[in-house]
C-alpha cells in the first residue's frame, strides 16, 4: 500500500528533485576554498574548459543534421585528415581558454605549434588538450572525448616551450569529457577522481560518482590485436596468457578505439589499457601531453597505474611537444603483471 501511494505522489508530483545538488561549478568553488591563496584563476580556466565541453556535446549530439560530419579538408600536424567536428572543437578550446584570462600557452593536438596568448590576456597556467579524441569514431556514432591537462608556468617573462614541455608529475589538474550514451567529465584537482554527468535539463554537470577508484585487478584487456605480428614479444606473450585457460579464467577483451571511453571502463571495471610500440609506430600512437598524460594522471589519482613499460608515465620528460609514448595503463595488479612480461 505505502508503495502505491509513493507512486501516485510521484506521478502527481514527478521524480524527486535535488534541490542542493553538487555541480561541477560548485564542485570547483568548493574545492578552491580548501587553499588559503587561491586567486580563483583555477576555478575560472575549468569554467571556460567546461563551457567548450557543453558546446562540443551540443555540436556531436546534433552532428548529423547540422552537417558536422565528414572531412573538413585540412590536414593536422600527424598527416591525418581533420572532420569538421575536430575544427570546431579545437576552435571552441582555443577560444574560451584565450578568453578565460588564466593561460599563456596551449598545446593542442590540432596545431603544429604551441599557441602563445595575447600578453594582455596571459595567465599562469599552460593547458595541453586533445579537443576531439576518437575521431575515426565519429561517423558511426561511436564515443568520443576531450582530453586536457593543466600545468603551472615554469618560467618568467614571456612563456617558453619549456613550460610546455613538463613532466605529468607536474599537472595541476587534469580531466576528459565523454560524448558517450551520456556526457560526463571526469576530473581530478590532485585530491582523487570524480565524476559529473550532464543534466541537459539544467546544463549542468552533476557530481555522480566521488572519489572512483580502479578495481586493483580487472578483467578485461583492452588493445588493437590487429598489430599484434609488429608487437614487442612480451607484450605479445602477456595478451596470449590472458587468452590461456591453462593460465587462469581467459580475460574479456573489449577496444572501443577511443582512448576516452577505454579509459573510462578501464577506471570503473578495472582491467588494462594497452597502446604499445607497433611497426608503424615505434613509440607507440597516443600522445605524451595531451593524451598519455592526463590519463595516467586520472588513473594513478584513482589508484592505478600507468606506464611506459619502463617507467612511470607521469615521470616521462617531454623533449617535443606532439611526442608520443607506448602505454600500458589500468588496474595495478595488471599493469604489473603487463610489466613482468616486458622487463622478463
Ligand atoms: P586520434 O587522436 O586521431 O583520434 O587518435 C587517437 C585514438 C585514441 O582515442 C585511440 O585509443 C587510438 O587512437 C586508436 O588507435 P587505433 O585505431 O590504431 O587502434
Ligand atoms: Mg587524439
Amino acid at each position: 500500500m505505502a508503495n502505491s501511494s509513493n507512486n501516485d505522489k510521484m506521478s502527481q508530483q514527478g521524480p524527486a528533485f535535488d534541490s542542493n545538488c553538487m555541480t561541477l561549478t560548485r564542485f570547483v568553488l568548493q574545492e578552491q576554498r580548501k587553499f588559503k591563496h587561491a586567486t580563483g584563476d583555477l576555478s575560472q580556466l575549468l569554467n571556460c574548459i567546461q563551457t567548450s565541453i557543453k558546446a562540443i556535446a551540443s555540436a556531436v549530439r546534433k552532428a548529423g543534421i547540422a552537417k558536422l560530419h565528414g572531412i573538413a579538408g585540412d590536414v593536422n600536424v600527424q598527416g591525418e585528415e581533420q572532420k569538421k567536428l575536430d575544427v570546431l572543437s579545437n576552435e571552441l578550446f582555443i577560444n574560451m581558454l584565450k578568453a578565460s584570462y588564466t593561460t599563456c600557452l596551449m598545446v593542442s593536438e590540432e596545431n603544429e605549434n604551441f599557441i602563445e596568448v595575447e600578453t594582455e590576456k596571459q595567465g599562469k597556467y599552460i593547458v595541453t588538450f586533445d579537443p576531439l579524441d576518437g575521431s575515426s569514431n565519429i561517423d558511426c556514432l561511436v564515443s568520443i572525448g576531450s582530453i586536457f591537462a593543466i600545468f603551472r608556468k615554469q618560467s618568467k617573462g614571456a612563456p617558453t616551450i619549456a613550460d610546455a614541455l613538463q613532466p605529468g608529475n607536474k599537472i595541476v589538474a587534469a580531466g576528459y569529457a565523454l560524448y558517450g550514451s551520456a556526457t560526463a567529465i571526469v576530473l581530478s584537482l590532485g585530491n582523487g577522481v570524480n565524476c559529473f554527468t550532464y543534466d541537459p535539463s539544467i546544463g549542468e554537470f552533476i557530481l555522480t560518482e566521488a572519489n572512483m577508484r580502479v578495481p586493483e585487478q580487472g578483467k578485461i584487456y583492452s588493445i588493437n590485436e590487429g598489430y599484434s605480428s609488429t608487437w614487442e614479444q612480451g607484450v605479445r606473450d602477456y595478451v596470449e596468457a590472458k587468452k590461456d585457460p591453462t593460465k587462469g579464467t581467459p580475460y574479456g577483451a573489449r577496444y572501443v578505439g577511443s582512448m576516452v571511453a577505454d579509459v573510462h571502463r578501464t577506471i570503473k571495471y578495472g582491467g588494462i589499457f594497452l597502446y604499445p610500440a607497433t611497426k608503424s609506430s615505434p613509440n607507440g600512437k597516443l600522445r605524451l601531453l595531451y593524451e598519455c598524460n592526463p590519463m595516467a594522471y586520472l588513473i594513478t589519482q584513482a589508484g592505478g597505474l600507468a606506464s611506459n613499460g619502463k617507467i612511470n608515465i607521469l615521470d616521462v620528460v617531454p623533449t617535443k611537444i606532439h611526442e608520443r609514448q607506448p602505454v600500458f595503463l589500468g588496474s595495478k595488479k595488471d599493469v604489473e603483471e603487463v610489466l613482468s612480461y616486458l622487463n622478463k
